[in-house]
C-alpha cells in the first residue's frame, strides 16, 4: 500500500499572541511543525503535503529550508476547518496513494512509532478510517470519542457541539488519523459545516459507521502524546514532557544527568557514555559531548564539538571544537571558531574567538585571544588581550610552540611571536618577535637574558 500525507498547519495560532506563527515556534530549538513532519517524513512514499494559511510564506520558506522538496505545499486561503484542510491537498495525491494518513502540525509530542503502530493496524485491519486517542482528565478542547455499548467507536463529537453527557467521555481525539484515501477524497466533499461554518474532519467518523464501514482507535498509553499547543503554556507543557522524554533516553544510554529538571539536551545532539551533566547545562544544536565528560553546572554549548575527559564549568561556547582532557572554566567563553587542543586548560573569565589553542597550552585568568593560532604548550599570562581588531579589520596573531607570554601583555596585531619567546609582564608588543627572544616594555623591545635565551 502506498501511503500519503498530510499535515494540517493553516490555523492562525491567535492564542500564541505572536508576530511568529504558531508552528515556527521552537520546542527544544526545533520549529513545532518540524517535529509533526519528523514523526510521519519516514512513512510517506510521497512527499508529505503541508497545509499552510496564516503565515503561509513564513512556514513554507521555514521549512522548504530545512526540508528542500521532501516536503510539498497547499494552500488553504480560508480556514473553512479541518475537513476543509485536508481537501486542499486532493489535487496533490488523490489518486497517488491507498492510505492518506492525517496529522496535525501543532501536536508535536507525536512519536515516530506511534504513527508506526498506527499505519500497521490500519494496514492489517483494512479499516475505512483508523484514529488515535488518549484517556485522561485533560479535556484541552479535544473531540470526544463516542463508542456503542459493545465498545465500538461511533462517532467523534467536538466539544462545541457536544452534549453534557458526551462532554463526560473522557477518551479524547488526538488527531492522527489513516483513512482509506479514496473513500476520504470522496467522503470529504459531502462533509456539511457546522454551527458555526466549519467543516469538521472529524465528522468522517460518523459517516463512515453509517456507511457500515469499519473504524478502529489505537488508544495511546502515553497520554503526552496527545498534547498539542495552542498557547504559550501548552507549550512550555511540551517542553517539558519533550526534555523529559530526552533526557530519560540519555540516562538510559549511560549519561548521567544531575538535575534533569534543568538540563536541556535538545535533540541534534549526542553524548558519549558516563558523561555527567549538572544543573543548568543546556546542549544545543548539533552539539557533540565525548565519553567520561564533566559539563556544568551553568553550562551552554551550542553546536560545540567536545572531546573525551573534558571538565567544563560555567562556560558558554557557541560552534567551538574543543579536545580531549581539556579543563576549562568557571566563566568562559568560547565563541565561533575556537578550538582548544587536548589538554588545554583555560581558567576563569577567559574569552577565544575565531582561534586555535595548542596542545597543553594554558591560559590561566581574564585574557581575550581571537583571530590567532596559538601553539603548543604555551603559558598565556593572567590579562594578555590580542589586540585583534584596528577598528576597520580584523589582524592574525601568530605564537610560537612553548611561548611565554607574560601577564598584561597586550600583542597588536598582525604579529608573529616566535618559538620559545617571552614577553614580559605589561608588555606592548607591537613588532614581530624571534624564536628565543625576550621582548619587554611598552612597546616592547628585545632584551639580551644570557641565563634563559642563548
Ligand atoms: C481538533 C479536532 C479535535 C481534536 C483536537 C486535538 C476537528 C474538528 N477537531 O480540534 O477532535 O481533539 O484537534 O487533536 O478536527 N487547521 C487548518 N485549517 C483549518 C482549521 C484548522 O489547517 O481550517 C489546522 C490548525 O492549524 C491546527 C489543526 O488544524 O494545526 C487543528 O485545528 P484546531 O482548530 O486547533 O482544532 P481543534 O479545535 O484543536
Ligand atoms: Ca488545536
Amino acid at each position: 500500500m502506498t501511503i500519503a500525507s498530510v499535515i494540517l498547519a493553516a490555523g492562525l495560532g491567535k492564542r500564541m499572541h505572536s508576530t511568529l506563527p504558531k508552528t515556527l515556534h521552537p520546542l527544544l530549538g526545533k520549529p513545532i511543525v518540524f517535529h509533526a513532519l519528523d514523526a510521519v517524513l519516514p512513512f510517506a512514499d510521497l512527499p508529505p503535503v503541508l497545509i499552510t494559511g496564516f503565515g503561509s510564506e513564513l512556514v513554507q520558506e521555514g521549512v522548504a529550508k530545512e526540508y528542500g522538496s521532501r516536503v510539498q505545499f497547499a494552500f488553504q486561503a480560508e480556514q473553512l476547518g479541518t475537513g476543509h484542510a485536508v481537501r486542499s491537498a486532493e489535487e496533490l495525491l488523490r489518486g497517488n496513494a491507498d492510505v492518506l494518513l492525517v496529522t496535525f502540525g501543532d501536536m508535536p509530542m507525536l512519536r515516530e512509532e506511534t504513527i508506526s503502530q498506527l499505519l500497521e493496524l490500519h494496514q492489517q485491519s483494512r479499516n475505512t478510517i483508523t484514529m488515535t486517542s488518549v484517556m485522561g482528565d485533560l479535556s484541552r478542547g479535544f473531540g470526544r470519542v463516542v463508542r456503542s455499548s459493545e465498545g465500538k467507536v461511533m462517532a467523534i463529537v467536538e466539544e462545541a457541539v457536544a452534549t453534557p453527557e458526551q462532554l463526560k467521555i473522557r477518551e479524547y481525539n488526538i488527531s492522527a488519523y489513516c483513512f482509506d484515501a479514496e473513500w476520504a477524497w470522496q467522503n470529504l466533499a459531502h462533509l456539511k459545516p457546522s454551527p458555526k461554518g466549519e467543516f469538521y474532519l472529524t465528522d468522517l467518523v460518523e459517516m463512515a459507521i453509517s456507511q457500515g464501514r469499519d473504524v478502529d482507535a489505537m488508544v495511546l498509553e502515553d497520554p503526552s502524546e496527545g498534547l498539542g499547543i495552542n498557547n504559550r503554556v501548552d507549550l512550555a507543557d511540551c517542553e517539558r514532557e519533550l526534555r523529559a522524554r530526552v533526557n530519560r533516553q540519555w540516562m538510559l544510554a549511560g549519561v548521567s544527568f544531575i538535575n534533569p529538571e534543568t538540563t536541556t539536551v535538545e535533540l541534534g545532539v549526542s553524548i558519549g557514555t558516563d558523561t555527567i551533566l549538572y544543573p543548568n547545562t543546556h546542549l544545543r544544536g548539533n552539539t557533540t559531548i565525548g565519553e567520561h565528560c564533566v559539563i556544568g553546572p551553568d553550562t551552554s554549548l551550542q553546536s560545540t564539538i567536545v572531546g573525551d575527559h573534558t571538565v567544563i564549568q560555567y562556560s558558554v561556547a557557541e560552534k567551538a571544537v574543543i579536545g580531549s582532557f581539556v579543563s576549562m572554566g568557571p566563566f568562559c567563553h568560547l565563541r565561533c571558531g575556537a578550538v582548544l587542543k587536548d589538554y588545554v586548560h583555560l581558567g576563569n573569565f577567559g574569552e577565544v574567538k575565531d582561534s586555535t589553542l595548542g596542545e597543553h597550552t594554558k591560559m590561566g585568568h581574564f585574557s581575550y585571544v581571537g583571530n590567532a593560532i596559538v601553539g603548543r604548550d604555551v603559558n598565556i599570562g593572567a590579562g594578555t588581550v590580542t589586540c585583534n581588531f584596528d577598528g576597520k579589520t580584523k589582524h592574525l596573531t601568530e605564537i610560537g610552540d612553548e611561548t611565554f607570554i607574560g601577564s598584561d601583555t597586550m600583542l597588536v596585531a598582525p604579529l608573529k611571536i616566535g618559538k620559545r619567546a617571552k614577553t614580559g609582564a605589561g608588555a606592548v608588543v607591537t613588532h614581530d618577535v624571534p624564536d628565543d627572544t625576550l621582548v619587554v616594555g611598552v612597546p616592547a623591545k628585545p632584551k639580551e637574558r644570557k641565563d634563559q635565551c642563548e
